[in-house]
């Protein structure tokens, strides 16, 4: 190898360093986001939904929505045991955890299992176009206080 091609790789090789630092320096300025899916959704019109649990929000969303004759709310579908999806029973008017076997009314309440508290309902709100808006980030629970309007819409 010539004196000439010799520094020639060698710059290269220097070269080739400080573009591979420049490139970690920016991946450093611009960190990495996560990009998780909204923790609203909008839900559609009470009117949408017949009395009973919808699963129309399921597999999506993971949240049932439940109208009664006084109106609707949405529920997280995740067991307040360790955390599995729990499956809706029509014939048992029930959800059922696959997991435990802990079971559930319709408004939330434990039935059986070792599930230590109901089951979450999510915000829900009726936007002015009349479509109700789920917000997942707010969740509750205890008996008396999701029956609040921030967890209950009536029809
Ligand atoms: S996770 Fe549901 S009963 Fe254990």
């Amino acid at each position: 190898m010539s004196r000439r091609s010799f520094l020639k790789l060698g710059w290269a090789a220097f070269l080739g360093f400080l573009a591979s630092s420049a490139g970690a320096t920016l991946k450093f300025i611009f960190p990495n986001v996560l990009y998780e899916p909204p923790e609203t959704f909008k839900a559609g019109r009470p009117e949408d939904y017949a009395i009973g649990v919808s699963l129309r929000w399921a597999k999506e969303q993971r949240v049932w929505m439940v109208r009664d004759e006084h109106g609707i709310y949405a529920m997280w579908a995740r067991c307040t045991h360790l955390g599995c999806t729990p499956n809706w029973f029509q014939a048992e008017n029930r959800f059922r955890c696959p997991c435990h076997g802990s079971n559930f009314s319709t408004v939330g309440d434990v039935i059986a299992g070792p599930a230590p508290r109901p089951l979450y309902r999510c915000g829900i709100q009726r936007l002015p176009s009349g479509e109700l808006l789920v917000d997942k980030s707010i969740l509750e629970g205890r008996p008396g206080l999701r029956e609040k309007p921030q967890f209950f819409v009536a029809v």
